[in-house]
């Protein structure tokens, strides 16, 4: 049966990444990939998960399958991170989240969900998009629509656009939002925004299905979930799919959860027994080690303080990156401003610069960018960003 499989291409992010793990040239730089590398280039092992294996590997616990939804102390953790510790929602059980592979893999249980319950909806993505979210809801069986969203005039969100195309879906359908560190471009919603997209989606009966994969990346832990507190407090069914491979530099451990709110508290529990008999059939039950290192940082108050305080250093180090990159680019005189980067959030830029820009960097200096122009501002750093800033210019320039 094999001989009929057609040739599939990987999708830009993996394939550039798998290009550059071929590249032989000792200068190659991944400005591709959403990884945050710190001073020296390395992705960081942060203290507080050094100091949470240490005493996990201590315990010796031994290596039994773990609950298929996670254990009660990683789920609460998850809660609390999303939506507050003393939030209704938690106090009132209206939630169930499930251990999850990554948030790729929050995604796939709840696109999969869905589609047991809403087997007709029409999925809308923002255009753009992280690349694996049209493929993994066409994946699941649906069919994906874009929602008008970056402007590449202002550099910012089209959002009465975006509005207008929203009230256009039929009822019940599944509108995927970006909670913060939009994925490509690092245009974000403003507060306001957040709050006529709670009632527009209210009152067209979209269902939001909120990723979150950057929380305390862009202004903070509490103001990156702003999204997911205010679909919350509005008392009805969404989806968020969530994820530690960034906020605690995990990216390997494959550890997020996927969590499944419901307006009315009688029905989370028969929710969560379809969502764990999709886990079951999938991949039976989810890994220890990520979501123990999560679990015991997040429940270990001086560890917490820890990591609270080792992520807000590495949000400070992408701003700052942010604000030299645009400041450098702007000296060089390109023929138009580069603020607009300081105004973006989390890891990403969209920098503007096209495919073909995309393609000198990566054959003549050996940087990777995607061909969107999507460059990882959270791989810069003091040491790499002058021959960067060369690069771009010298491809500006040509
Ligand atoms: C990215 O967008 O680069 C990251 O989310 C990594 C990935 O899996 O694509």
């Amino acid at each position: 049966p094999f001989l009929h499989i057609p040739g599939t291409p990987l999708d830009p992010i993996m394939a550039l990444f798998e290009a550059y793990n071929h590249d032989s040239r000792p200068e190659k730089l991944n400005l591709v990939v959403g990884v945050y590398t710190d001073e020296n280039g390395s992705i960081p092992i942060l203290d507080s998960v050094r100091s949470a294996e240490q005493e996990w590997f201590a315990q010796g616990k031994p290596k039994n399958y773990r609950p298929i939804e996670g254990t009660p102390g990683f789920r609460r953790s998850v809660q609390d991170l999303l939506f507050g510790e003393d939030s209704e929602v938690i106090t009132d059980q209206r939630a169930a989240t499930l251990q999850s592979v990554g948030g790729t893999g929050g995604l796939k249980i709840g696109a999969d969900l869905l589609k047991k319950v809403l087997p007709d909806a029409v999925v809308a993505v923002s255009d753009p998009s992280w690349e694996n979210h049209r493929a993994l809801f066409e994946a699941a069986g649906f069919k994906v629509v874009s929602y008008p969203y970056h402007d590449p005039q202002s550099h910012g969100v089209r959002f009465d656009s975006m509005c207008a195309f929203l009230r256009t879906l039929p009822a019940g359908s599944i509108v995927v939002l970006h909670a913060c560190c939009h994925n490509p471009t690092g245009s974000d919603l403003s507060p306001d925004q957040w709050r006529m997209l709670v009632d527009l989606t209210g009152e067209n009966d979209l269902f939001p299905f909120i990723d979150i994969a950057y929380q305390g990346f862009g202004r903070g832990l509490a103001e990156d979930a702003l999204a997911v507190r205010l679909f919350a407090q509005a008392h009805r069914d969404f989806l968020i799919a969530s994820s530690f491979s960034k906020s605690f530099s995990l990216y390997g451990e494959r550890i997020g959860a996927a969590t499944i709110v419901c307006g009315d508290p009688a029905v989370v529990s028969r929710v969560e027994g379809l969502a764990k008999r999709l886990v079951r059939t999938n991949y039976s039950n989810p890994p220890t080690h990520g979501a123990a290192i999560v679990e015991t940082v997040l429940r270990t108050p001086s560890l917490r303080s820890l990591w609270e305080s080792e992520l807000g250093h590495m949000r400070t180090r992408i701003r700052r990156m942010r604000e030299q990159l645009a400041d450098a680019l702007d000296r060089n005189d390109l023929g138009g401003s580069f603020q607009f980067i300081k105004a973006q959030n989390g890891m990403f830029s969209y920098s503007g610069l096209s495919a073909e820009h995309a393609k000198t960097l990566r054959d003549d200096f050996g940087i990777y960018v995607l061909d969107t122009g999507r460059i990882c501002v959270a791989a810069l750093n003091d040491g790499n960003l002058d021959r960067v800033v060369r690069a771009i210019t010298h491809v500006v320039k040509r």
